[in-house]
């Protein structure tokens, strides 16, 4: 059984939990989202976000012509959808992915052209100013324990005036149950608690899923304290004519309010 509860828990706790619980869903998760994800393609697929947003379109992170020959780094990719797109879509373009699970990272395969390693977003294995381009499309942000230190890590592996963009839930979703229908409209926790919702398995005590909760205000806080600039804050619509849930994610919830932020920031 599983007990769930606000509160705090050490970095290593958070990634030790983040870890087992990606690998031991990284089967389902490819199963539940094959198109998002682009499962039947080497090359995957970049989408920002279940409001598909994608990459070809928006551009967030620069032309095709910009990032020719560019160093990239996704951070928490997972079987690295995105950044498998983007190392097809530009050639020049020197793409590293990396993420805490092994096995998320094997679902990408072998056949494309990013770079991809295991680590941990709590301890970044880059030189200082060694990437172009960071981005994190729902990876490690709300997973690590201190947010605030992954953002000055993230200034630290970029070079000044580079871009890095992520996507995260919609922190406003915090107060609501995880839920796509009528359940998921009810307030049920305080957006301003900023503990983290932490599961644990009722008899051994071990943690098996840590994620932390920020403002949109502290969010923002963080980048501008690790000196980025705020360019944009996107909070896309659910789009017309899209039916299908993703996870909480549905046209129901979505035509009430936001499922996804999006931050472009320049360092
Ligand atoms: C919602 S999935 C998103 C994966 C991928 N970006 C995508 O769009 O399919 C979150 C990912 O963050 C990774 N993650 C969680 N904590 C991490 C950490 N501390 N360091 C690196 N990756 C982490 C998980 O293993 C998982 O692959």
């Amino acid at each position: 059984m599983t007990e769930v509860h606000h509160g705090d828990a050490s970095p290593q706790v958070f990634s030790a939990a983040n870890r087992h619980w990606w690998d031991l869903d990284a089967d389902d998760y490819h199963d539940r989202h094959p198109d998002y994800l682009g499962t039947d393609s080497p090359h995957g697929e970049f989408y920002w976000c279940p409001e598909m947003l994608h990459e070809e379109t928006e551009r967030l992170l620069g032309t095709p012509e910009e990032l020719g020959a560019k160093n990239i780094l996704e951070i928490g990719c997972g079987s690295a959808p995105c950044a498998r797109w983007l190392a097809h879509d530009v050639p020049g373009a020197f793409v590293t992915g990396f993420d805490i699970s092994m096995g998320m990272l094997r679902h990408a395969g072998t056949e494309h052209d990013a770079h991809l390693v295991q680590a941990d977003a709590a301890a970044l294995p880059y030189a200082d100013a060694a990437f172009d381009v960071v981005f994190s499309v729902f990876g490690a942000i709300p997973f690590v324990e201190d947010s605030a230190a992954l953002m000055k890590e993230i200034a630290r592996v970029l070079r000044p005036g580079g871009r890095f963009v992520f996507s995260i839930t919609h922190p406003m979703r915090w107060i609501f149950l995880d839920d796509p229908g009528p359940a998921g409209l009810t307030a049920i926790t305080s957006y301003f608690d900023q503990s983290g919702y932490i599961e644990e398995d009722e008899d051994t005590g071990e943690v098996t899923y840590a994620e932390q909760h920020r403002t949109l205000g502290a969010r923002i806080k963080e980048l501008i304290d690790a000196g980025f600039t705020l360019e944009a804050l996107l909070e896309p619509e659910w789009p017309a004519g899209v039916t299908r849930t993703w996870g909480q994610w549905s046209p129901l919830r979505g035509e009430l309010f936001p499922g996804s932020a999006l931050f472009v920031a320049k360092r």
